[in-house]
């Protein structure tokens, strides 16, 4: 068995449904390839299967109620959120849908949830109405917009006599999923990870500046995603409000200049670098020490040219890092993406056509994803989903770099 896939820890959550008794095969299955498997149960899913039985198929304690004496010095639904590389809840009723979407944390499943960095995976299973309700299906895509993974459940005979979707899927397909989210939980361990975000205010006086509509959402959600999946990661961030990704060394700077010295202060030891800032083109040729008043205003404002610091990262890598570029434009944007490609020497530039609704501020984003040798349209995706395909393209360019 792979040494590696040894050290990682598979939460099982368990929910009361009559499919509960399935959870057991999971529990084999996963155990079988290689993962270690806790289980935590919910105290409804205790009435479908005794936690006894989970706990000689895992060989490890249940989990059950927050009241429990805890086996550990840390409270231990912190302990297991933390430990844990990816958690399967299988089967998921709609009431932990529900509460998983609303944020509620009012069991040891749900706060275990709530608390974990890993990757959630859902495999629901209930009755076909359900199933299809509305308020059920929006709360599955709100987790979905989140970065929850679904496997679908199944057509076929329900245990309520019905027949239709609702059926847990099956474990081998369940498996997969946990695997395949088990893989990517590491693939960019052993990496450090170079990140821009947000604007750059170029001060004209000390009340007014030159800037743009970057939120940073963008850049926050590559920087956070970078550090699940194991790599080291700096973000050098312009002026924004987000707060800091937990587990990212974070550098916030005003200016192009001072974003500049960072970046090229880290470069050396970066095997990956992704320009998501909207860094301002020009500043202005001066700097006035008081507010300039209205009455003495100039009618011109003199701007001086900023330098293009991912150019200069083009120029000055050796081949060895991925380098990862935006573009945003109002029209022409995978023409003018191409353009970048080649004249900032880039691995990859991330498309956005800003002329809609879309790109700067929202949550959700447009991106077409053009190398040099295509150019891949995703649909409309959460940030946060942008920056898992993103980094899956980007694992990808690092595997390829180091087999040559
Ligand atoms: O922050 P959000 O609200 O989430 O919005 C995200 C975004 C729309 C800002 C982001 O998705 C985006 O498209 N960022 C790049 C914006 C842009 O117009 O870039 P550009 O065409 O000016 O520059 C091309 C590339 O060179 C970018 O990777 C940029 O970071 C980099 N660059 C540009 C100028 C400069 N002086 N130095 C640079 O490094």
């Amino acid at each position: 068995m792979a040494s590696k896939r040894e050290q990682q820890t598979i939460l099982v959550g368990v929910t009361g449904c009559i499919g509960a008794y399935k959870a057991c095969e999971l529990v084999r299955e996963l155990s079988r390839r290689g993962f270690r498997v806790k289980v935590v149960m919910t105290e409804s899913a205790t009435r479908f299967v005794a936690p006894l039985t989970f706990r000689t198929l895992s060989g490890e304690p249940v989990a059950v109620s927050l009241w429990a004496d805890e086996p550990g010095s840390k409270v231990h639904h912190i302990s297991l959120a933390e430990e844990a590389s990816v958690v399967v809840i299988a089967p998921c009723t709609a009431n932990v849908i529900a509460k998983l979407a609303h944020g509620r944390a009012d069991d040891m499943l749900t706060t275990t949830v709530l608390a974990t960095e890993a990757p959630v995976i859902v495999a629901p299973a209930m009755n076909t109405h359900m199933w299809r309700k509305d308020v059920t299906q929006a709360n599955v895509n709100a987790l979905r917009a989140r970065g929850y993974t679904f496997v679908e459940p199944a057509y076929g005979a329900l245990a309520c006599g019905d027949v239709g979707e609702g059926r847990l899927a099956d474990i081998a397909v369940i498996a997969d999923a946990a695997q395949a989210e088990a893989t990517r939980a590491r693939d960019l361990s052993g990496l450090h990870v170079l990140v821009t975000a947000g604007p750059t205010h170029e001060p004209i006086d000390p009340v007014r500046f030159i800037g743009n509509r970057s939120s940073g959402k963008t850049g926050f959600a590559i920087a956070e995603e970078a550090a699940r999946r194991g790599a080291r990661v700096s973000l050098v961030t312009g002026p924004v409000t987000l707060p800091d990704p937990f587990g990212v060394e974070v550098v916030r700077v005003t200016t192009a200049l001072q974003m500049r010295a960072a970046v090229l202060a880290r470069f050396d030891s970066s095997d990956v670098v992704i320009a998501s800032a909207a860094v301002a083109d020009f500043r202005p040729a001066s700097f006035a020490s008081g507010k300039i008043k209205k009455a003495e205003a100039p009618e011109t404002l003199a701007l001086e040219r900023n330098p293009d610091i991912l150019a200069e990262l083009g120029e000055r890598n050796d081949g060895r890092a991925v380098l990862v570029g935006f573009a945003a434009e109002t029209s022409g944007v995978r023409a003018s993406a191409r353009e970048k490609l080649l004249a900032k020497k880039l691995d990859l530039v991330v498309a956005n056509d800003v002329s809609g609704e879309l790109g700067f501020e929202t949550d959700e984003n447009r991106v077409v994803l053009v190398t040099s040798y295509a150019a891949e349209e995703l649909p409309v995706l959460d940030k946060r989903l942008i920056a898992r395909e993103l980094l899956d393209r980007v694992a990808a360019l690092v595997r390829a770099k180091r087999s040559v």
